[in-house]
């Protein structure tokens, strides 16, 4: 029997390069933090890393702001410290997965700084997208897009005059001017790119809003009438035009030894089209941020589940499953919110309803054993791992995300998922940084949750993840087909995975076991039912 390629069931590790560890004290999380601290990952049993952007960058987005994609930001450390990591991971058994940032630069990046000392209609100002305004005097945006961080998507430069001239487009923040993939030079730029780091030795990219680099000819205005015809998505999403960047870079990829991959961030609704990102020639997998954003309903669970499992299929690709990253609010945190239970846009302050901790957590355990016993693969967000919840009442003054800046402080902004770790109970700065310092402050609720009070700890959060990703590897849960059973009632989520029985409990109510079944883990405490909001693995 020929082996499957390691992705196809690779639990992947979220290390947001910030939040990690600091080893030189400034209280920014850096690669020599993640490498003093890479056996806690590789003792957990995960298969893979994914390392957020660490390239350099002015931080205006945290690093998804990027001014040199072959250069290591000094936050960060430096270039001999990211071979280093490769290094120390493979030295592990585990694969490296960098984050690539193709759809726009940083507005330090070298190209762009030419594209502002070049002139209008010249060859620098075609690899992002320059236009004249609109109205008599250039005045109005040249369409109605908006930036995702609130205000216009488009910003007026002004000449050493003080005239005003072209307008720039900027899906992102304004230090992030979109590239124009129709040029040839942005191409064969990010071959180079992708070449720099392959030769590195890395596994794969993690492609930042992989369906957003192509955009709809002539840039029209974004309204009801363009979205009825494209089926609901703007014409900055999710173009056909995207899809010969991906074969390109799968042609660049399948010239390395070893299966490197590309993994799509793409938030595109509907399953089919998600697919098309993983033909067989295009990328390998893409995160399924349906299962994310599900509401704590078993039907919405099932229906996200079958149709995505069936949509990959149908390309011959597998699902990945994900439930937290540095966008969205924690699952734990999440899941405990009072109203609207499952839903991640909108995150929370101060200000708002806090969540209920001790539920979201029994739901995000619950979740995470959904999570690890689906077939396909899975991506887990440093932290999850000790049933963190974000930092909900975070104090304004500390906050940094630019949505929180752009949208003129009508988004809370992601900030409170992106918290240091805690590692130490008793340490200052809970063990993160060895002067205490950390660059957002933890909650009081962390000490509790941090790694050294919970390892070794019976039914800690930590030694659950520890136990369910042993019994995934162990079992081929990874590597399984899924059948659903309908004989537990409403509002129970129950299948048969590689011979594995599993049950979710979203219903209300505590619900009797089967006797003719062995109970492998759970997420609570069992007595003689599986409790409400709480999830089994029955042999
Ligand atoms: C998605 C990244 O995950 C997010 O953090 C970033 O702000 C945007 N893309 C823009 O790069």
């Amino acid at each position: 029997m020929t082996q499957a390629p390691w992705w196809r069931d690779a639990v992947i590790y979220q290390i947001y390069p910030r939040s990690f560890s600091d080893a030189d004290g400034d209280g920014y999380g850096d690669i020599p933090g993640i490498i003093a601290r890479l056996d806690h990952v590789k003792d957990l049993g995960v298969d893979a890393i994914w390392c957020s952007p660490f390239y350099a960058s002015p931080m205006k987005d945290a690093g998804y702001d990027v001014s040199d994609y072959q250069s290591i930001d000094p936050l960060f450390g430096t270039l001999a410290d990211a071979e280093a990591l490769v290094e120390a991971c493979h030295a592990r058994g585990l694969k490296l997965i960098v984050d690539l940032v193709p759809n726009h630069t940083s507005s330090q990046h070298a190209w762009f700084k030419a594209a502002l000392a070049a002139a209008p209609g010249s060859p620098e100002r075609a690899m992002y997208h320059f236009a004249d305004g609109r109205g008599e005097h250039g005045e109005l945006p040249p369409n109605n897009w908006t930036s995702i961080f609130g205000g216009k998507g488009w910003t007026r430069l002004v000449d050493a005059d003080g005239n005003p001239e072209q307008w720039y487009l900027h899906l992102f923040d304004v230090t992030q001017p979109d590239l124009n993939w129709d040029d040839e030079r942005v191409r064969q730029g990010f071959d180079d790119i992708l070449r720099f780091w392959l030769d590195r030795g890395v596994d794969g990219f993690r492609v930042d809003v992989a369906h957003s680099l192509v955009k709809a000819p002539g840039l029209p205005d974004d309204d009801a009438d363009y979205r009825m015809i494209a089926g609901g998505q703007g014409p900055m999403w999710d173009q056909d035009g995207v899809h010969d960047i991906y074969r390109r870079w799968r042609r660049i990829l399948d010239e390395y030894s070893g299966e490197r991959i590309l993994v799509a961030e793409a938030w595109v609704d509907v399953p089919e089209r998600l697919a098309l990102y993983l033909r067989p020639d295009e990328m390998h997998t893409a995160f399924n941020f349906r299962f994310l954003a599900s509401e704590w309903d078993a039907d919405a669970y099932r229906e996200c589940i079958t149709h995505s499992l069936d949509a990959d299929e149908a390309v011959g690709a597998p699902t990945t499953w994900v439930l937290s990253n540095h966008d969205a609010m924690r699952h734990v945190s999440r899941l405990g919110r009072r109203e609207r239970p499952g839903v991640h846009e909108a995150f929370i302050g101060p200000d708002d309803e806090q969540p209920d901790h001790a539920l979201g957590l029994r739901r995000a355990r619950a979740a995470t054993m959904m999570e690890l016993s689906l077939p396909g693969s899975a991506y887990l967000y440093q932290g999850e791992e000790l049933g963190l919840p974000d930092h909900t009442t975070l104090p304004h003054e500390y906050r940094q995300d630019p949505a929180w800046f752009q949208s003129g402080h009508e988004e809370i902004g992601r900030d409170g998922c992106r918290i240091p770790l805690p590692w130490e109970a008793d340490a200052p700065g809970l063990g993160f940084s060895p002067t205490g310092r950390t660059w957002l402050p933890q909650p009081g609720s962390y000490r509790a949750l941090a790694v050294d009070a919970q390892s070794g700890v019976e039914g800690s959060t930590l030694e659950l993840y520890r136990r369910w990703l042993r019994l995934r590897r162990d079992l081929g849960l990874g590597q399984g087909t899924l059948t659903w059973r309908d004989d537990f009632g409403d509002g129970v989520l129950a299948y048969e995975n590689a011979g594995v029985l599993v049950i979710v409990n979203v219903s209300g109510a505590p619900l009797p076991l089967p006797a003719d079944r062995e109970v492998l883990t759970s997420s609570e405490p069992l007595g003689a039912t599986l409790p409400k909001d709480a999830a089994v693995w029955l042999r």
